[in-house]
């Protein structure tokens, strides 16, 4: 008699995987799928809702911009971003898309998206069209102005220095223009000091030479 049972529940048991076997096998994989792109979520950002999403409009998927006139933060240092997160919360640096926006983040925040944007890689900025002898120009004006003793090999930057190759080239300008007309200050001064030596042409040719220089892997 039990063989009778044992055998019955054998069959209901095959006959229900026959009919939602596929079906069970299509859950177990999604299953799968929900947890491994949830892991991959946590690992690049942390779960939803995610500070970094608000910044994804201006600065480009994990940081990489593509608008020239919107910085990339990817491979700035943390320690940069943090700074300028502060500068733009206190005033000190002006800006009215970053300064409301800076002073809604926390220390904790702050934190978080500095070394976020700092651990993802910069990208080479493809979409901007440099004119070569404004490029060789600038190529000049880097070497014979030392920007590298500061802003690191290959202007990678580094702690408080940020990085260059690859920049938007629309705002890599404007900021070489702020510091020149005072609009934009750093806290040791040495970019004041610095852009006194350059005209505007030279501005411009060290925006073209920058925006294009390809970044290097750190
Ligand atoms: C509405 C557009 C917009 C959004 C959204 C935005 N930003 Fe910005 N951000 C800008 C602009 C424009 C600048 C350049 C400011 C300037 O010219 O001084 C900037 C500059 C910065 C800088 C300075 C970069 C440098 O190289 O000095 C940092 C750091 C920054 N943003 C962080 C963030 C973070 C973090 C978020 C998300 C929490 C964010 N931004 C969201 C527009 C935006
Ligand atoms: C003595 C050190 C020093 C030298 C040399 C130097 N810089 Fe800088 N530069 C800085 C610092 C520090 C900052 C960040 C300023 C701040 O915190 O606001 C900066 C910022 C910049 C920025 C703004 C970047 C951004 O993401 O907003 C540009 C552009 C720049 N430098 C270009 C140059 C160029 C071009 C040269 C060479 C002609 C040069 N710098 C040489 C120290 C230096």
């Amino acid at each position: 008699m039990k063989k009778w049972i044992l055998l019955g529940f054998v069959t209901v048991v095959a006959g229900l995987l026959a009919v939602y076997g596929r079906d069970l096998l299509d859950l177990y994989r999604l299953l799968t799928h929900i947890s491994t792109s949830s892991e991959a979520r946590q690992a690049d950002g942390g779960p939803w809702p995610r500070l970094t999403d608000a910044c994804v409009g201006c600065h480009g998927a994990q940081g990489n911009s593509l608008h020239q006139g919107y910085p990339s933060l990817a491979g700035q240092p943390a320690p940069y971003l943090a700074a300028q997160l502060r500068h733009f919360a206190s005033g000190e640096r002006a800006n009215p898309n970053m300064g409301p926006l800076a002073l809604s983040l926390s220390e904790a925040d702050i934190q978080l998206l500095s070394e976020y944007f700092a651990k993802h890689p910069a990208a080479q900025n493809g979409s901007f069209k440099p004119d070569p002898a404004l490029q060789e120009k600038g190529k000049k004006l880097v070497a014979s102005g030392g920007c590298a003793a500061c802003h690191g090999e290959g202007l990678m930057g580094h702690d408080q220095f940020p990085r260059l190759a690859g920049q938007g080239h629309d705002y890599l300008l404007a900021q070489l223009n702020a510091f020149a007309l005072g609009h934009r200050k750093d806290p040791s001064g040495a970019m004041t000091a610095i852009v006194t030596t350059l005209s505007a042409d030279d501005r411009k040719a060290l925006a073209h030479y920058l925006a294009a220089l390809a970044p290097v892997a750190k």
